[in-house]
């Protein structure tokens, strides 16, 4: 029973899951979901909501808060999907610094995961996802056909962080977020609950030295020449 419209793409934080999950999305006309972003979006909400990430963020005032979010995906005219948060429209607030500095924290409670599980689940009724984080294919869709799992070495990572601007603070070097990068990627590997893991059965790609396009091909010719049971 493997849901055929998923195809499942994990992995550490800048290890290019993102572009390549996107350009996979585009090159076999599917829906492309960052779930990064929906735990980006709640910290920014919580943040909004003036709940001190610090001192404050018992189950219990997020449960509270949790009622009063509407994390919501619609189909756009240019056939993607947009996120909006209690209607207005995810930008890029949401890969802010500040947000980045919480989101692996928040993303450890167990409240927040057990929120989004079904959230997350449901986007498959859309079509063909393209579905890209650290549990995707572990836990979100664990009977999913299609799983890899993308990683590059620390320093590649950094370097492609860094590239990226606006998400990294003034002043960044390659050293002080590939040590950023290592810490989140420790928090979200040693949690508890549904840690950043290679699903047994997952396609393990270290893109350090692989242009974005020849892992782009590689994902989207194994799931062209791979039929489902
Ligand atoms: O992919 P990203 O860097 O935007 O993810 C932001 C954070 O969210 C990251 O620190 C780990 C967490 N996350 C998670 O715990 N589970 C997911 N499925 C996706 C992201």
């Amino acid at each position: 029973m493997f849901p055929k419209n998923v195809i499942a793409i994990d992995g550490p934080a800048a290890s290019g899951k993102s572009t390549v999950a996107q350009k996979v999305a585009d090159k076999l006309n599917g829906f492309y979901v960052s779930t990064g972003n929906m735990y980006r979006a709640i910290t920014l909400f919580l943040m909004q909501s003036k709940l001190d990430l610090n001192s404050e963020a018992t189950p219990e005032k997020i449960d509270s808060l949790l009622k009063k979010l509407d994390l919501s995906f619609s189909k756009t005219a240019d056939g993607k999907l947009s996120m909006t948060i209690n209607g207005a429209t995810a930008d890029g607030a949401i890969r802010s610094p500040e947000v980045a500095k919480y989101v692996s924290r928040i993303a450890a409670m167990e409240n927040i995961r057990n929120w989004l599980i079904d959230r997350q689940r449901n986007l498959s009724k859309l079509g063909l996802i393209i579905m890209e984080g650290r549990d995707i294919g572990t836990v979100i869709f664990p009977d999913a056909k299609y799983k890899f799992f993308i990683t590059a070495s620390p320093e590649v990572r950094a370097r492609r962080r860094l590239a990226q601007s606006g998400e990294t603070p003034e002043g960044s070097t390659v050293a002080s977020v590939a040590k950023e990068i290592a810490e989140r990627d420790e928090m979200d590997s040693k949690r508890k609950i549904a840690p950043l893991k290679k699903a047994d059965d997952a396609i393990f790609i270290d893109t350090s030295e692989m242009t974005v396009e020849e892992v782009v091909n590689h994902i989207a010719s194994f799931v062209k020449e791979t039929p489902i049971i």
